[in-house]
């Protein structure tokens, strides 16, 4: 114990249990002076770590069902793989789009090709990055030849892309196009009349915007975008 009251060596245990650290490690050889008593193996975990561990694991179960889900059974023969969602289970903005293309159903990520390119954008020019946000589409299979899901074949898939929203419980939501906002807000108004106006869906508050595929052939409206990304950013606290 030299140069150690035992005092002075208590008060730093308290100390470093206060702040959480209940396991330090072995000394070295010619350190045993240094040693001190154990106080517990096992850090406890934080609240925020244990809530990200709870989503992950329900996502986890609802993409198992998903990956062998035949309830479009057209689109089950039809499709490479699944497209579950992807990014960050603690996100406070989840972006919902229509259903995969080739390129999600060669790769089983959503929004990769040229329109997952400019939402990537899209997110990045809000400050934000894919990882901390999670997408996903209304469908997870895909339509063949890119047509627009059928309602029968989002009433099937409504189940799982509520229960990601459910598992993820993001503060808002940013439905990409017509079939994401309607299906979402359960509604027949256009996309021009739903964007830029706020909507809920539980506890969420939703935003509607053009979906990025509109964007590539009619670029003009991109300044709509930008002005619900506003929107959206300003409700979030997020300075652009
Ligand atoms: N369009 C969508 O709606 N979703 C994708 O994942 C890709 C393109």
């Amino acid at each position: 114990m030299a140069g150690h009251s035992v005092r002075a060596i208590k008060q730093r245990l308290e100390s470093l249990a206060a702040a959480g650290v209940t396991d330090l490690p072995r000394p070295r050889s010619g350190q045993a002076e240094a040693a001190t008593p154990s106080i517990a193996r096992v850090a406890p975990p934080r609240p925020a770590a244990v809530a990200a561990a709870g989503r992950e694991q329900a996502l986890e179960v609802i993409r198992r069902e998903v990956a062998d889900c035949r309830r479009c059974e057209p689109l089950a023969c039809s499709r490479h793989t699944t497209v579950f969602g992807s990014g960050s289970p603690t996100a406070r903005v989840c972006f919902l789009g229509e259903a995969p293309g080739a390129d999600e159903d060669l790769s089983g990520l959503p929004f990769v090709g040229r329109a997952g390119q400019l939402l990537t954008k899209i997110i990045e020019a809000c400050t934000l990055t894919r990882d901390e946000v999670y997408i996903l589409n209304v469908l997870k299979c895909r339509p063949p030849d890119n047509r627009q899901p059928l309602p029968g074949e989002i009433a099937n898939c409504r189940g799982y892309f509520e229960r990601q929203l459910e598992a993820i419980a993001p503060e808002f939501i940013c439905c990409l196009g017509t079939t994401a906002a309607q299906a979402l807000l359960q509604t027949t108004e256009p996309i021009g009349q739903l964007r830029g106006r706020w909507f809920t869906h539980g506890a969420a508050h939703v935003i509607c915007t053009y979906h990025p595929s509109y964007l590539l052939r009619n670029p003009g409206a991109k300044r709509h975008v930008w002005d619900d990304m506003k929107l959206l950013m300003a409700r979030m606290g997020i300075e652009l």
